[in-house]
């Protein structure tokens, strides 16, 4: 029954690949997780669209002023008694006080093998750079940017013809695999 799974929110700003694959999972018999709320910071985000055709409760939050803005997703994950929060290619910083609130519970995955390549354009800068592989990581997230315990990472390699769009376009597609694997791996120990 849904009302016995742990609650869940997942955090996007856009496209929202991940966070499809994460609203597949949780639909199996199998899964601990119920996706009950879907926030955004964009109002054209894809995955927003997503989340109402599967009525999924979905909150639209502008960060024009983030104090605000936090507020308002606090009420949110309160009200729906969210326990775990994922972050889906969420383009905003948490404070804090969330980080604190919900600590241990919020898992983010990041395009690139951790502690390498933190925050933007990390194709471009592991191509540049000469790698010879690149990859993604699942990890929980702490104060420090992209930079909390690794749950689960996949390494691939960089082929000779790669531009950061195809690079993108392969490790995004192990990332839609990695999310679930490594949110079964957490709850697999509750
Ligand atoms: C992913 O590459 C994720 O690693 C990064 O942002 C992208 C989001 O993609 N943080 P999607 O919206 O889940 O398709």
């Amino acid at each position: 029954m849904v009302k016995n799974k742990i609650q869940c929110a997942v955090f996007i700003s856009g496209r929202g690949s991940n966070l499809k694959s994460i609203f597949k999972y949780s639909k199996k018999k199998s899964s601990k997780i119920n996706l009950k709320l879907v926030i955004s910071d964009k109002s054209d985000a894809k995955g927003i669209q997503f989340a109402k055709k599967n009525k999924i409760i979905n909150k639209v939050v502008s960060y024009k002023n983030r104090i605000m803005a936090e507020k308002i997703i606090m009420n949110f994950l309160l009200k729906n008694e969210i326990k775990y929060i994922f972050l889906a290619g969420f383009m905003k910083i948490l404070s804090k006080n969330i980080v604190k609130k919900f600590k241990n519970k919020i898992i983010n995955i990041h395009p690139s093998l951790l502690p390498k390549y933190k925050g933007f354009n990390t194709h471009e800068r592991a191509i540049l750079n000469g790698e010879k592989f690149s990859g993604c990581t699942v990890h929980f997230v702490n104060y420090k940017l992209d930079s909390g315990k690794t749950i689960l990472q996949k390494r691939i390699k960089i082929l000779k013809n790669d531009t950061p769009k195809t690079l993108a376009k392969r490790i995004l597609k192990i990332e839609n695999k990695l999310y679930p694997m490594a949110i079964d791996k957490i709850f697999s120990k509750i």
